[in-house]
């Protein structure tokens, strides 16, 4: 069992979650910003305002990840840090700044992968309607436009969107996450398409705009699942769970209703059938927009649930043993996703895969020898990995990027959900990197040599 030569180790982040420097040289407001002054959505009432402050010590962090030994870093940019007012003027601060952390990662052999949205809309654009708007696929592309213009000198790998699911599912359908709307499905199904379309445009756009041959995906989230065992009907069964009865019953959630448009060119019929009074309507034009070939099938992935196959020949979700392990933020440990997932994309997209991220929310504590001993976190990853390295044999798997380089500011549960390599405190912005950080700095050396004992 072995990892690809040139395999992408790699660590991700995202803007909102670790710049800070919220109110610094001309970034505009984004809804996260909004969202975290509302009362009782934040867990521990905090705010993106200073998280890791990475926007003014992007040179330490690129110090300690040239230690790791990463490959590459996939980081987000802050849309109202470059045009504050989400379209028109340019703000030069916002471009020096990503010009800067790009030229200190490539000064130290470290590829850029940039997403060009996590998640930050500009609040401006917000007001405007936001992605319930039919112009938000242009704001996006004149934004696209810009990164292209700016940083694809240097940049080879570009993300359109991260989990579309997430901002949909948990902001539009949902109060959660930012913009906190909780609407009718009806809408989110609008906005959900005006995201693919403007994922499409982006594509576009970087493609023509782009100063070298581009390498473009994008990474999505997922309800995901895998066969209790190896037998072809429970293999069925995981499949059938995942993109077709997930898709139709939970929709937002699912690989097939986002993914099926970009790789295949079309909705998923069941769920469109099913939602049949309340879609929007898809004409030829618009799907042919939405897929555009891309390069790869990135995937954020954490966690799966375990399906088999009834003696009714139907899937059903096998329940949890007594025991079973849970992270800090309530995701279920299922290792086994990384064997089956990367397979289970593979087989239907055709595309190289990417995990575009993966980890874990522990209990971190600084020991006292001033030290972070997450064995926890290494027996996670470990497993993780194994698994992953096992699908890298039998399908093309081009790298991983764990989540997180830094502990950050964990959406709705604020800074309480370390996911971090490196542990910061968040009075002093110390940065000590954890017993995972050296073990996965060996990951690394050995290109998952070391996983195999
Ligand atoms: C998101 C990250 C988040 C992580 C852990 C993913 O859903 O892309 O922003 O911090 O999971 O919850």
């Amino acid at each position: 069992m072995s990892f690809k030569k040139d395999f992408m180790w790699g660590a991700a982040t995202a803007s909102y979650q670790v710049e800070g420097a919220a109110k610094e040289d001309g970034r505009g407001l984004s809804v996260w910003d909004v969202f975290c002054e509302k009362q009782g959505k934040i867990k521990d009432k905090s705010n993106g305002d200073i998280a890791c402050d990475q926007y003014h010590r992007y040179e330490e962090d690129i110090e300690l990840m040239a230690k790791m030994g990463l490959k590459a870093y996939r980081f987000s940019l802050s849309w109202s840090r470059i045009l504050p007012e989400g379209t028109g003027k340019v703000n030069e601060k916002g471009i020096e700044y990503y010009s800067n952390l790009i030229d200190c990662l490539l000064a130290h052999g470290i590829e850029p992968f940039v997403t060009l949205y996590h998640w930050d809309l500009p609040y401006t654009l917000h007001k405007r309607g936001g992605w319930l708007n039919e112009e938000s696929p242009e704001w996006f592309a004149e934004y696209a436009k810009i990164a292209a213009e700016y940083f694809s000198d240097r940049v080879k790998y570009f993300f359109t969107f991260n989990e579309p699911q997430c901002f949909v599912g948990l902001g539009y359908l949902s109060d959660i996450h930012a913009p906190g709307i909780n609407g009718p499905d009806r809408d989110a199904f609008t906005a959900a398409h005006h995201v693919l379309k403007a994922h499409g445009k982006a594509v576009q756009v970087l493609r023509e705009y782009g100063k070298q041959p581009l390498k473009i995906g994008f990474a999505p989230a997922g309800k995901y699942t895998y066969p209790k065992t190896a037998a072809p009907k429970d293999v069925e069964a995981a499949k059938k769970m995942m993109f077709d009865n997930i898709a139709l019953e939970d929709w937002v959630w699912s690989v097939a209703w986002w993914s099926d448009p970009i790789f295949l060119g079309k909705y998923p019929e069941a769920v469109c059938e099913k939602y049949k009074d309340i879609l929007p309507a898809f004409t030829q034009e618009d799907m042919d927009l939405i897929h555009q070939p891309i390069d790869f099938v990135g995937q954020n992935i954490y966690d799966g649930r375990m399906v088999a196959c009834g003696d009714d020949g139907e899937p059903y979700f096998v329940p949890d043993y007594i025991g079973a392990p849970y992270t800090t933020i309530n995701s279920p440990v299922t290792p086994e996703i990384l064997y089956w997932m990367p397979k289970f994309l593979y087989e239907r997209y055709g595309k190289p895969v990417i995990i575009t991220e993966s980890g874990m929310a522990n209990v971190d504590i600084v020991s006292a020898d001033g030290q972070v001993h997450d064995g926890s976190r290494i027996a996670y990853l470990e497993s993780y990995l194994q698994n992953l390295c096992k699908a890298a044999d039998e399908v093309p798997i081009d790298g991983y990027f764990l989540w997180s380089l830094l502990d950050n500011f964990e959406w709705a549960h604020g800074y309480q959900g370390r996911f971090g390599l490196i542990y910061v405190d968040f009075r002093t912005q110390k940065r000590i990197p954890k017993d995972s950080a050296k073990w996965y700095q060996t990951v690394i050396a050995t290109n998952g040599g070391c996983l195999h004992r």
